[in-house]
């Protein structure tokens, strides 16, 4: 079976996720280096996407469409994806804690630089550890539980009306996501 494009979606929606990160943490570690202050309206744009696209349609694909029927089809995965399930209510206040370190560094300086730069480096190592689980583990599982007709109704929820990762919102925010990596800020 070819890979269903819900498994496709979820991996290029990591890599976007991945590529904002690095984005992140290279803009910081160049701002560092040069003795600069960075540009701290183009890091809340990054922080913005990695709130609002996990949040509002990677997470919302997870934890209420594909997960569920993992669930279903193989009962041995439940402890895996419980503790996934958990890093996504994480998640926001992770993001929460991360635009507040950023505050600080803009309104106290740089005295307050490293605690930003040690909480990045700990929410991005952690997500990208989240992301690998997701990727070597539960999706190649699927792949061979899962029904083709579990996989049609799958692709079909992802993109359905009304649901957050519709169509409309895809746009927007792969024009943020461009944005973010072309070297301009949130608008
Ligand atoms: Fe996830
Ligand atoms: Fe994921």
């Amino acid at each position: 079976m070819p890979t269903p494009s819900a498994i496709q979606r979820i991996i290029e929606e990591h890599a976007a996720l991945a590529t904002v990160m690095r984005t992140l943490q290279a803009t910081v570690a160049a701002a560092h280096q040069a003795g600069a202050q960075p540009d701290f309206e183009r890091l809340r744009a990054m922080l913005f996407y990695l709130d609002e696209v996990p949040a509002r349609v990677h997470h919302a694909n997870e934890s209420e469409l594909l997960f569920p029927r993992i669930r279903e089809r193989c009962p041995a995965l439940r402890p895996v994806l419980d503790r996934l399930e958990a890093d996504h209510g994480r998640g926001e206040t992770s993001v929460r804690e991360l635009e507040h370190a950023l505050n600080a560094w803009q309104v106290m300086g740089d005295a307050r630089r490293e605690a930003f730069e040690l909480l990045l480096h700990a929410f991005v190592e952690g997500y990208l550890g989240h992301m690998e689980v997701e990727e070597n583990y539960i999706l190649p599982v699927a792949q061979d539980y899962l029904s083709a007709a579990d996989w049609r109704e799958l692709e079909a929820a992802f993109g359905a009306p009304g649901h957050a990762s519709g169509a409309v919102g895809a746009e927007s925010h792969r024009a943020l996501f461009e944005r973010i990596v072309a070297g301009g800020g949130g608008r």
